[in-house]
């Protein structure tokens, strides 16, 4: 009895699937029988060089499994098959001849090399033409997503991902921007996780002061607009959270929305923004007030998914490391789903000490935080430092004031619009297309 192996994804199957799969099976006939085990790639596998399956690893498997000539689902822990087939040992891998070429030429001779050692052979399937998942994930975006699988985003992402990136929209176009942007790294693809609602860019973005000024509902305007454009998960900066009271109504609205976490920080009194620091009037709340908010809010959550993170600012005011952990602890006791712990400084230590102490509790829960001032620090010694998901809290709004200022000035300076057109705008074609619908 012969064994084949086929490595995939399979989050969109399509007919390029199912032509290997029937090779697969014509040669297990030719072969008198066997087995057709396929390794179902985990999501931290498929997480580690592109955008997490729409499907998860469970749902994924009922799909694979119950293809005709699949006999056996098993995980595939990494892009790397070799792991599985130094278990597996089978006498066939298949898989599409795109892989000959390109980044996956040198995935491809490893495999070959390594079922070398047992007589097993590397089999390339002519490539399907005509379908391209890329096109089947733009067409998915189209369709958009529901609240729960959204709101559920978050999770699966820190369970997948050694780092889960988000960065801020302030409006519907700049939240199209962190949906849709990515960039080849090495064959991979890379892109933002989620989108930060930011009380800074959203305040500034309409021309009013952070100082928790815009209301709830004026922010779900805003939160809609964005809502609608994307399927990333969405974490939400709730400022202090108001009074409980009010929390617990924000908690449940976020939730029906698909909002995967809230953001609360341990500040009372009016709001200033946290990178004022000591330079303005700044009180924290009473750990056990604060704590009792954090309980409140878990209790009003309808479903399991939806997070509320507390937010520490010991370090902006300046109260020491041992407050910040003191605070950790109280905070992760009451039910907090995650920590965010925020810095002012322009260095990266006292974040990393802070780190180091924090994953040493016993209910250590994910890590978060916002390097604004310490802007040098890289994704890589985030990891390192065990820290969960980093938020880019505010670039899209300072980089695109600055952008439409050179350009009021340049219309100014030359009395009419041809130079600002020329250097600083996107092609009127480009603009009129840019949303999808217009035309
Ligand atoms: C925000 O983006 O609004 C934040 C982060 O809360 S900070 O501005 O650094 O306080
Ligand atoms: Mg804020």
């Amino acid at each position: 009895m012969i064994k084949i192996y086929i490595g995939m994804s399979a989050d969109l199957l399509h007919p390029g699937h199912l032509n290997i799969i029937n090779e697969a099976r014509k040669l297990l006939d030719s072969k008198d029988g066997g087995e057709l085990i396929v390794g179902l790639l985990t999501d931290k596998a498929i997480a580690s060089y592109k955008r997490l399956p729409y499907m998860t690893w469970e749902q994924r498997k009922i799909v694979v499994e119950n293809v005709k000539g699949v006999t056996a689902v098993v995980p595939q822990e990494t892009l790397d098959y070799v792991p599985n087939l130094l278990k597996i040992k089978p006498d066939y891998v298949l898989h599409g001849d795109d892989w000959k070429t390109g980044v996956q030429a040198k995935t491809r001779q490893r495999i070959v090399d390594v079922m070398s050692e047992w007589g097993g052979e590397v089999i390339d399937i002519p490539y399907t033409e005509g379908i391209s998942s890329t096109k089947l994930n733009q067409v998915l975006k189209e369709v958009g997503t529901t609240p729960e699988i959204r709101c559920h985003r978050l999770r699966r992402l820190l369970d997948s991902k050694e780092i889960v990136t988000v960065c801020e929209a302030h409006n519907g176009l700049s939240g199209l921007i962190v949906e849709n942007t990515s960039i080849d790294e090495n064959g991979h693809k890379i892109e933002f996780d989620g989108i930060w609602i930011s009380s800074l860019t959203q305040s500034a973005a309409q021309a009013k002061p952070d100082i928790g000024y815009l209301d709830t509902t004026t922010r779900m305007t805003t939160l809609n607009d964005i809502l609608e454009v994307t399927t990333k998960p969405i974490i939400y900066d709730g400022d202090n959270g108001g009074p409980q009271e009010h929390f617990i109504f924000t908690v449940k609205t976020l939730e029906r929305l698909g909002v995967s976490a809230i953001i609360i920080e341990d500040k009372i009194g009016l709001k200033k923004n946290s990178l004022f620091g000591t330079e303005v009037f700044q009180e924290q709340d009473n750990p056990e007030d604060f704590a009792e908010k954090i309980k409140a809010g878990k209790q009003a959550q309808v479903t399991d998914d939806f997070m509320i993170i507390a937010r520490i600012e010991s370090l902006i005011l300046k109260q020491g490391m041992d407050d910040a952990i003191m605070r950790a602890k109280t905070y992760l006791d009451a039910g907090a789903d995650g920590i965010m712990i925020h810095s002012r400084e322009k260095t990266f230590d006292e974040i990393k000490e802070f780190a180091t102490l924090y994953n040493q509790l016993p209910n250590r829960k994910p890590l978060v935080v916002v390097p604004s001032s310490y802007s040098q620090v890289t994704e890589k010694e985030l990891i390192e430092n065990n820290i969960n998901v980093v938020i880019y809290a505010n670039h899209l709004l300072r980089s695109a004031y600055p952008a439409m200022v050179n350009t009021a000035k340049s219309i100014l300076e030359n009395h009419r619009c041809k130079e600002a057109s020329d250097e600083y705008c996107m092609k009127i074609k480009d603009i009129i297309t840019l949303i999808p619908g217009a035309k």
